[in-house]
């Protein structure tokens, strides 16, 4: 697992957009596996921004969101559907029939789910999944105890996490209690994860995924299983790791991830 610090939340967030610019700059048919939330929100400003400097182009990249809230359509404000869109697809040349998120609507969510699994195969698997991190360790919607086998389903959202994205919403009670999620057997597939995480809030979750034992209490814990996972934290995400000393001696070898490679 390699553990990149920077010194702000902002900082953070620009590296991630680099490290996933540098994935579709070497492979520009990148299928991108990409995460909701107020995290990485800095790091879609930073593709948006070298997708204008034509720095970026997304025209034959194809994504594949974590997750979906059950019942909330495309059209829904709170809708993960909604805020990819609101949030990066419309300000960069990516084709909207390249784009996949869970349906949260599907009458059938067993078959959708198997159908999502389906798609991801069919597209040639995921390059490089972004993850964030819930304050109680989960990634995309795989809360405390789910089977670090699982695949894409239906999971119920733990109340922390119910709490946590009540912020979004104008009441706690509006907040969907059951979403469509991919399962964290899907994410190990992907050939690249990166976990950005930034804030106090995190340190805890992260401390537990990067030191604590493998664990499904902590379903972030499952990176560490995989070949090739990068983290991504501000000082604060980072401030209960116990060995961060080592983490930037390791890192002062490791060339630059904010350099942009070349295209050619
Ligand atoms: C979102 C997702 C979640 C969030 C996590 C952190 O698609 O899968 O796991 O990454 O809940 O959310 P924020 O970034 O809002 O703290």
């Amino acid at each position: 697992m390699r553990v990149i610090i920077r010194p702000s939340a902002t900082a953070a967030c620009v590296t991630a957009a680099r490290i996933i610019a540098n994935q579709v700059i070497g492979q520009p048919d990148s299928v991108l596996g990409l995460a909701t939330g107020g995290t990485p929100l800095g790091s879609y400003q930073e593709l948006i921004r070298l997708h204008r400097a034509g720095q970026l182009d997304f025209s034959r990249v194809t994504t594949f969101n974590l997750d979906e809230y059950v019942g909330l359509g495309p059209q829904h404000a709170q809708s993960y559907h909604r805020f990819m869109f609101s949030n990066l697809f419309d300000a960069i040349n990516i084709d909207p029939q390249r784009v996949h998120l869970p349906d949260g609507l599907a009458s059938d969510l067993t078959e959708a789910c198997a159908d999502y699994e389906r798609q991801i195969v069919e597209a040639g698997g995921i390059d490089l999944q972004l993850l964030g991190i819930g304050t109680d360790g989960h990634i995309a919607f795989n809360e405390p105890g789910s089977s670090l086998a699982s695949r894409t389903r239906l999971k119920t959202l733990a109340r922390q996490t119910v709490d946590d994205n009540a912020r979004f919403f104008d009441h706690s009670d509006d907040v969907p209690r059951l979403a469509v999620t991919m399962g964290v057997g899907t994410i190990l597939e992907s050939r690249q994860c990166l976990l950005l995480a930034t804030g106090e809030n995190k340190a805890a979750a992260i401390r537990g995924a990067i030191e604590g034992p493998l664990t499904s209490q902590n379903t972030a814990t499952a990176l560490q299983l995989h070949p090739a996972a990068i983290v991504v934290l501000d000082q604060e995400a980072a401030s209960w790791l116990s060995r961060i000393d080592a983490y930037r001696h390791a890192e002062s070898y490791m060339p630059d991830p904010d350099q942009l490679e070349s295209a050619d």
